[in-house]
């Protein structure tokens, strides 16, 4: 098998790169280790920024989401028992975000991938790449029981946190920064009505909380926790007990209990790779760095790599220009780092860590009230919110 651009990983960075280059004209094939049934269905990220609901509709696969996603002007931070709205259009000059579930891209982009004939291979095992450093990168993997082998000029690296491709890079090549996170967050699927109109974001003593949406019948809730706990701890009765405690206000919000249908936990971590790039492999999306969710910019920063890695391939393939590939991975790396450090903010403001004293409790809450009465202070967080401009 032979292909200009062989993608490893059908998440949001894989599909959205696959398609973006066939806008292009640039021949892509995807190879997944999970089933499409998988892939599907797995419940993560729900909000997208302006700018990657803006790049979805400009490339024809936002028709479901501006359908079906809800836009959301603003957010709650609650705190003290109180709730303060942070207004994004008035902060940020109209823009706004759109909380429409990651799994429901993931649907939408293998469609249009597979309307157009796309290929992407499901189910591959033991993937590994080759001849980074040449100019015919290979891609080996098994699928059906028979050895394949994949020649490409470029390797997208899009196999989130735990693939293969960032570990190819010799390590003499590389820079990891890491940051670990001693909490998670426990998060659940519930049949109930909407408790809140926009997304609540909750500092409390006893730890943080987040009120989502999937739609008007399903919400979307998180609570801090030990990383480490297991979901059997949890039954319940415990999980709407510590929701209706850190959620309290004293001004008479109540939050609508219902069945929950899904319990998971997500480790929380601050990590970077540097640089984004060996040879002709691009890494792009988790493959490349991880964002603790507070900030909601896991799935909006693939988006953004694979935006930056589709024009520079473009430049290669229409001109043979080389300078944006060669640019790559300093122009990914400085959104990267600006969502670090936003997603970084978030967490701290916002958590309860083990080992703080009264005094950082304090220091936090003075934080939150600089943000609710401060509009510079607004203006930081509604911006990073929504997503600055794509490079
Ligand atoms: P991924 O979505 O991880 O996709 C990588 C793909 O590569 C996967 O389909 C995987 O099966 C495939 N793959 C891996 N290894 C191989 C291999 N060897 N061969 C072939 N295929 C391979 N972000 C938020 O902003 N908010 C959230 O609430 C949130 N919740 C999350 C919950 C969980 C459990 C996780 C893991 C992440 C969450 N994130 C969240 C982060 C967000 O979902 C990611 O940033 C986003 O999925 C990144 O997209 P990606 O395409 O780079 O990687
Ligand atoms: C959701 C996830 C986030 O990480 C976040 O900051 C806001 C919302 C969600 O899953 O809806």
């Amino acid at each position: 098998m032979r292909t200009q651009v062989g993608i490893l990983g059908a998440g949001p960075a894989g599909l959205l790169l696959s398609h973006l280059l066939h806008l292009e004209g640039i021949d892509s094939v995807v190879l997944e280790s999970r089933s499409r049934q998988e892939i599907e269905a797995t419940i993560r990220a729900g909000v997208l920024e302006q700018g990657t609901v803006d790049l979805l509709k400009a490339t024809g696969v936002g028709e479901r989401m501006e359908r079906e996603g809800f836009l959301h002007n603003g957010i709650y931070l609650r705190f003290g028992g109180r709730s303060h709205r942070i207004d994004f259009p008035s902060l940020t000059g109209g823009r706004a975000i759109m909380v429409y579930a990651q799994h429901e891209v993931i649907k939408d982009l293998v469609a249009a991938r597979v309307a157009a004939g796309g290929r992407i291979v499901f189910e591959v095992k033991d993937a590994a790449v080759y001849d980074l450093d040449t100019r015919e990168p290979k891609i080996r993997f098994h699928h059906d029981g028979t050895l394949s082998e994949l020649a490409c000029d470029f390797i997208a690296g899009c196999d989130g946190f735990h693939g293969i491709t960032r570990p190819s890079i010799p390590s003499r090549m590389r820079s990891e920064f890491t940051r670990l996170y001693p909490f998670g967050w426990f998060g659940i699927l519930v049949e109930a009505p909407a408790s809140t109109d926009e997304l609540i974001y909750a500092h409390h003593e006893r730890g943080f909380a987040l009120v989502s949406t999937r739609s008007p019948q399903i919400q979307r809730l998180y609570l801090q926790c030990d990383p480490n706990d297991d979901v059997k701890n949890w039954p319940d009765s415990r999980i709407w007990e510590e929701l209706h405690a850190r959620l309290e206000t004293t001004e008479g919000w109540r939050l609508a209990e219902g069945r929950i249908f899904q319990k998971g936990i997500i480790a929380m971590r601050s990590f970077v790779v540097e640089p984004m790039r060996y040879g002709r492999l691009f890494l792009a999306g988790d493959a490349a760095h991880i964002v603790p969710p507070t900030g909601a910019k896991g799935l909006n920063l693939a988006a953004a790599d694979v935006r930056v890695l589709s024009q520079a391939l473009a430049a290669f393939y229409a001109r043979g220009d080389e300078q944006a590939l060669k640019d790559y991975s300093a122009t990914a790396l400085r959104r990267v780092w600006r969502a670090e450090h936003f997603s970084s903010w978030m967490t701290s403001m916002l958590h309860r860590f083990h080992d703080e004293t009264t005094f950082h409790h304090r220091l936090q809450l003075a934080e939150l009230e600089y943000v609710v009465t401060s509009r510079a202070k607004a203006v930081t967080l509604a911006e990073n919110y929504v997503g600055l401009p794509l490079a």
